[in-house]
């Protein structure tokens, strides 16, 4: 029996049809879903899912004492049916925590940490194993439709934020399934989309936040993803389920597919993929015959076994514990409002215009009404309510001008009367927006004589199955004329004009930003949403996120915006229905390392707002700089004081950089090596930040050697309050050359990708 003898013994006990029936999950059992839409399954297995809306489970096995767990989306949320059995006397609604994006823009790893404790208690409270999440690919192009699930466009800031909430969230004593591993960048074609790009670019920007989460954290599963990667769907690939993830790195838990990911189950089970889910006949059919003829080898289907079983062991329906389906929602609602506020960024702030002085609000734009907490598809969560920013306004003391709010109230429920019914697939796609409410001169004259100040929403919302396009990056020409006129009026009565960008990913910004006096980036903040923004524009709280990802100027200033996201292969057709298949397609990647700040900083285009940027309403004096030495012997110390110099408390972000000589390898201008926030300072009051440098911050992946190579020379270290505003710097010497690892030849691609090059 499962936890009474040793999982070897156990593995010993099981049949191989035990064995099979393990490794192919069950489930996904959606109500509404046409009949014949997806692959048969075991008629034992149609039956419904123990938490409804649950993503699926793992077969049980009685006679030997393993239970069937249970797994759920996803990245901001656990992603359950709110009500079952059509019973809305008993709710199962779980908080929308800030999207992922937003909890990278605080910085602060010990928040997201907080952020993962309360989602853990979620999971675990709502009979929930592992939860699907998070969500940790590379933010490469503004465009990725799931680029609000995901973190940065860096790996060492997704790296550690997926470390902390993973922690956060299994000290539950519930798992995580990190995804999706690897290079999943794009949405488009998701399932046949092969990606090509060098050893060297997988190794430093898309392997690495998950070696980082991997080895910080020991997620108790990994998700791999749909993609292929230079020729072979990451399912069914050994050199990085196998040997980069369990050998090099220590991964001790288990992969899983994504949905119906990967085509060939017998290769998925041979590469290390130990779990397909949700699970199909024709899979469990093909692992059958293939261990009987010896196509998988009894020690792989054993390991696969031991991985899933080392897990299962850990659970909460293993232990038997009794959930209460009553995780405690109103304290988790605050911890969604205080990360929410901490990772709003501070775009702009002309004059002092934040926070707002004066108290009659005119809130202009649907979003303002109409508030989106998070992205669609598997990341959204059902939640039991928003808090929009007119009533977060509101509840924070300011009045909101009646006038408009009533006209955009009955706008809005009459453009929602018209949508067409929701479908299934409507519902699990991004919306289309509502055009916003024409705004007539004599309006605009009023309300600005009504009122102290303007306050404009724009809102953006994308996910699961469809890319962004470049017209969801600019804002449309409506909007365009509604900070153009809102501006003028208001500007022509002494008022001040205030933006609030309550998008998931990257936009335009540069066209308008002169026009108004104040920019708030409140990103994709949750269900108490509207509560935190009117926190930070009230001063309750002092924003001190920064920007993870980049603005910039224009989309074509986006070093891959040109093949983003790829094209389909000559010669195929795209399938009649979308949902049954994709078109094969491929995309290089010959931005190679130079994604995000790593390119706008190397090849001198200006962004919009910089990686790192983000203002705050005190500011900040950096001195005290010192480094342990000028000469690097394996480890060096770098210090520098953070001081208050304002009126008012508040936090700083402070980020170390590293520029390497780059006389033998390609390097950017430099790279992220750390990161820290203080602590909230009151004026006058200073805190001593220490950063700690080793050999690997130096190095960078050599693909002739296989290995990670630090070359001699001189490097530079700079403290900055953002990738180009640097504080403080200094340098030190590598007399030599170091070797700090020597890793496998993996994932290389059939032939040379021509990578954009830095002149030297
Ligand atoms: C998504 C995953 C998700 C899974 C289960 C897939 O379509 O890509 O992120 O966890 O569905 O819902």
């Amino acid at each position: 029996m499962l936890g009474k003898s040793p999982v070897k013994d156990v593995v010993a006990a099981m049949t191989i049809e035990e064995k099979v029936k393990l490794l192919v999950g069950m489930g996904f059992n959606i109500e509404g879903i046409p009949a014949g839409m997806l692959p048969p399954v075991a008629p034992e297995d149609k039956i419904p899912e123990k938490v409804a809306g649950a993503a699926g489970r793992l077969h049980a096995i009685p006679r030997l004492g393993i239970p069937t767990i249970t797994v759920a989306d996803g990245p901001a949320g656990v992603r359950i049916n709110p009500i079952r059995h059509k019973d809305s006397t008993k709710t199962y609604y779980a908080t929308a925590f800030p999207v992922g994006t937003l909890l990278a823009s605080s910085w602060d790893t010990a928040l997201v940490r907080r952020v993962g404790m309360a989602f853990g208690h979620e999971v675990k409270e709502y009979g929930v194993d592992v939860l699907l999440g998070p969500g940790m690919n590379i933010q490469r192009n503004p465009l990725g439709g799931r680029n609000f699930e995901y973190f940065s466009e860096d790996p060492i800031i997704s790296g550690n934020m997926a470390a902390a909430i993973v922690k956060g969230i299994q000290s539950n004593g519930v798992g995580t399934s990190i995804k999706h591993f690897v290079a999943n960048n794009a949405e488009y074609n998701r399932t046949a989309l092969n990606t090509f790009v060098s050893e060297r670019a997988m190794r430093e920007i898309y392997l690495k936040g998950f070696e980082i989460a991997v080895k910080k954290a020991q997620p108790w599963t990994v998700m791999s993803s749909y993609n292929l990667v230079n020729g072979t769907y990451t399912s069914q690939n050994r050199d990085l389920l196998t040997t980069i993830l369990r050998n090099e790195w220590g991964f001790k838990g288990f992969v899983m597919t994504d949905w119906f990911g990967g085509k060939d189950a017998v290769a998925q089970v041979n590469a290390g993929n130990d779990l397909m889910m949700p699970g199909t006949l024709t899979q469990t059919n093909a692992i059958l015959a293939a261990v009987k003829s010896g196509a998988i080898s009894k020690a792989q289907l054993d390991a696969d076994v031991t991985h899933i079983l080392t897990v299962i062991l850990q659970t909460p329906t293993f232990k038997n514990y009794k959930y209460s389906d009553k995780p405690n929602l109103a304290a988790d609602a605050m911890v969604s409002r205080t990360a929410a506020a901490e990772g709003m960024v501070l775009l702009k702030n002309k004059y002092n215009v934040l926070p707002l002085s004066g108290t009659n609000v005119a809130l202009f734009g649907n979003n303002g009404y109409n508030l989106i907490t998070g992205g669609s598809g598997s990341g959204m969560v059902n939640k039991a309510y928003v808090i929009s920013l007119n009533k977060g306004l509101q509840n924070s003391g300011y009045s909101v001008d009646p006038l408009l709010s009533d006209s955009y109230g009955a706008y809005l429920a009459d453009a929602k009367s018209k949508m067409p019914k929701p479908t299934m697939l409507s519902m699990f796609m991004a919306p289309p927006p509502i055009a916003e409410m024409p705004l007539t001169p004599e309006i605009l004259k009023s309300r600005s004589a009504a009122s102290d100040v303007a306050v404009i929403s724009i809102g953006r919302i994308a996910g699961e199955g469809a890319d962004r396009k470049p017209d969801d990056f600019n804002l449309s020409r409506v909007e365009l004329d509604m900070i153009d006129n809102v501006s003028n009026a208001f500007h022509a009565a002494g008022k001040k004009v205030v933006v609030v960008l309550n998008i998931g990913g990257v936009i335009e910004t540069a066209s308008w930003r002169d026009k108004v006096d104040g920019i708030l980036l409140a990103w994709q903040p949750g269900l108490e949403g509207g509560n935190a923004i009117a926190n930070v524009l009230r001063g309750k709280v002092n924003p001190s996120g920064k920007l993870a990802v980049t603005f910039p100027v224009k989309y074509m200033d986006v070093p891959n915006a040109k093949d983003f996201p790829g094209k389909p292969l000559p010669g195929t057709t795209a399938p009649a229905n979308p949902m049954l298949g994709a078109q094969p397609s491929e995309v290089t990647y010959d931005d190679g390392i130079f994604v995000g700040y790593r390119y706008f900083n190397t090849f001198n285009v200006k962004p919009a707002f910089e990686f790192g940027y983000g203002m705050s309403y005190t500011d900040f004096g950096y001195s005290k700089f010192a480094l342990s030495s000028n000469k690097f012997n394996g480890r060096l110390t770098a210090t520098v004081l953070v001081t208050n110099k304002g009126k008012v408390a508040g936090k700083e972000v402070v980020q170390l950089y590293i520029s390497a000589p780059s006389k033998m390898m390609q390097k950017p201008e430099s790279e992220l090596k750390g990161f820290a926030k203080t602590r909230l300072l009151k004026p006058g009051e200073a805190q001593l930040l220490t950063f700690i440098i080793s050999a690997a911050d130096l190095a960078s992946f050599d693909t002739s050697s296989e290995s990670w190579m630090a070359e001699a020379g001189d490097y530079k270290i700079k403290i900055g309050a953002s990738s180009t505003d640097i504080k403080k710097d200094g340098s030190f010497n590598l007399a030599k050359p170091i070797t700090v690892e020597h890793v496998h030849k993996a994932l290389a691609p059939s032939g040379p990708i021509n990578e954009i090059v830095r002149a030297q």
